[in-house]
């Protein structure tokens, strides 16, 4: 009697997939409409270049990245109704778990442009 062999081929790999959502990123090559600011911030740019890796450029974090980090869904009412401005202030700044600190990368104006950003993704479902 033969008996067939089961071959366990899920792994971890997935894991290491997440060293690469570390690649410095690139430079944003979307055209977008400027929603620029009072500070002349393109905050579309500044989220296309830092931010769209994980969350994706609509903010849903479909994104691989944002799979495996378990990246927040900007969009969603309910998150965006909990979520003081000053808490995303934080988590952009300082980071969160698997978000990354951006007080060394972005400066505080383009830090507050973001959250201004992050306020016009959220949808109406
Ligand atoms: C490496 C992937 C990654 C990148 C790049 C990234 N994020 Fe995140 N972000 C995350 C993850 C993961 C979370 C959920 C953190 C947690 O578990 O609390 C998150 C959460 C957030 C939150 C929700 C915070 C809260 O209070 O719930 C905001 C706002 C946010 N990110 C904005 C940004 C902005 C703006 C940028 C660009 C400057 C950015 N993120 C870049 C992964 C990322």
């Amino acid at each position: 009697m033969m008996k067939t062999t089961i071959l366990h081929g899920l792994s971890i790999a997935g894991l290491a997939l997440l060293a690469a959502c570390q690649s410095p990123s690139k430079p944003a090559q979307t055209a977008k409409s400027s929603t620029k600011t009072k500070g002349a911030v393109d905050a579309a740019k500044v989220f296309d270049a830092h931010c769209m890796a994980c969350h994706g450029s609509d903010g849903k974090s479909k994104t691989f990245p944002g799979f495996f980090t378990g990246a927040t869904n900007l969009t969603k009412p309910a998150w965006q109704q909990k979520t003081t401005n000053e808490q995303m202030t934080s988590v952009i700044s300082k980071g969160h778990r698997m978000m990354p600190a951006f007080e060394n990368k972005l400066s505080k104006v383009e830090i507050k442009a973001l959250v201004v950003y992050v306020r016009h993704l959220k949808s109406d479902s």
